[in-house]
């Protein structure tokens, strides 16, 4: 259902001494959408992603996640959401699929499941046959599918996805694309960040322009288009951030 509401935010605010980092946000994330934040460097993307993921605090304000709040059943959301961080969080020293079983584990999974979910989160991200290698020794693009495996292993109904394109090369951001498409066509939630617009509007169902915390315009591209008279995204971000 297009307007079922899975995430919704409420006067939220995120401040780091006197930055404001966050300021004062309301909108809505529906069911089902693949949802993008685009905005400059600093614009507050990763910061909303963390205080979503129930990883950094807000200062005022609250997000409600399926109906729970982040701020008082933080461990309930956490089940939900598999966090693609901008950064990759992986074990060099481990192997692929000791890296998935460790994460497995903190998640609750174990036995024949546990096996179960590890080959099938390789198995979407394409890496069954590096699984025994060391993470040390994978390439760039190849720790970025394992850090999207690692989201995907507890079978998440949000996934949330800092930047999980940089430095890639084409085939593995095709690829990407396709598992983040593939995800939304099982009925989950994506919320999506990246320096790239074509990336951006060829995948997301809504995008928020984000700049130093403030929401500038939310919504499909043909909406943004229309509504700033403009023919692309980049024209209006150009116009709409102050960088
Ligand atoms: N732990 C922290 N302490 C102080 N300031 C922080 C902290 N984390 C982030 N910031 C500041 O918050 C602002 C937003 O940072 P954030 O990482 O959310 O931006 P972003 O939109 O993800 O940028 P990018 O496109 O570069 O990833 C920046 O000015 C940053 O310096
Ligand atoms: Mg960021």
């Amino acid at each position: 259902m297009e307007n079922d509401v899975i995430i919704e935010v409420r006067e939220l605010t995120k401040k780091y001494g006197k930055l404001t980092v966050l300021d004062n946000l309301s909108f809505n994330i529906f069911r089902g959408e693949i949802f993008g934040l685009l905005g400059p460097n600093g614009a507050g993307k990763s910061t909303f992603i963390s205080t979503l993921a129930t990883i950094c605090k807000p200062t005022s304000g609250d997000m409600a996640v399926s109906g729970f709040s982040i701020k008082n059943q933080p461990e309930r959301i956490r089940r939900s959401i598999g966090l693609v961080p901008q950064d990759i969080a992986l074990y060099p020293a481990l192997t692929g699929m000791d890296n998935l079983d460790f994460w497995a584990s903190i998640y609750g999974l174990r036995g024949s499941l546990k096996k179960e979910r590890i080959y099938e989160a390789l198995s979407v991200v394409r890496l069954e046959d590096r699984a025994a290698d060391r993470v040390e020794n994978y390439s760039g693009g190849m720790k970025r599918r394992l850090n999207i495996a690692v989201a995907l292993v507890h079978h998440p109904e949000i996934l949330v996805m800092d930047e999980p394109t940089v430095g890639v090369d084409i085939q593995s951001r095709r690829f990407i694309l396709d598992a983040v498409k593939a995800l939304k066509n099982e009925g989950k939630t994506v919320i999506f960040t990246s320096h790239y617009i074509d990336e951006m509007e060829a995948l997301c169902d809504r995008l928020a322009l984000l700049d130093r915390g403030i929401i500038k315009s939310i919504g499909t591209v043909n909406e943004l288009l229309s509504l700033h008279g403009s023919e692309n995204m980049e024209e209006i971000m150009l116009k709409l951030f102050e960088g």
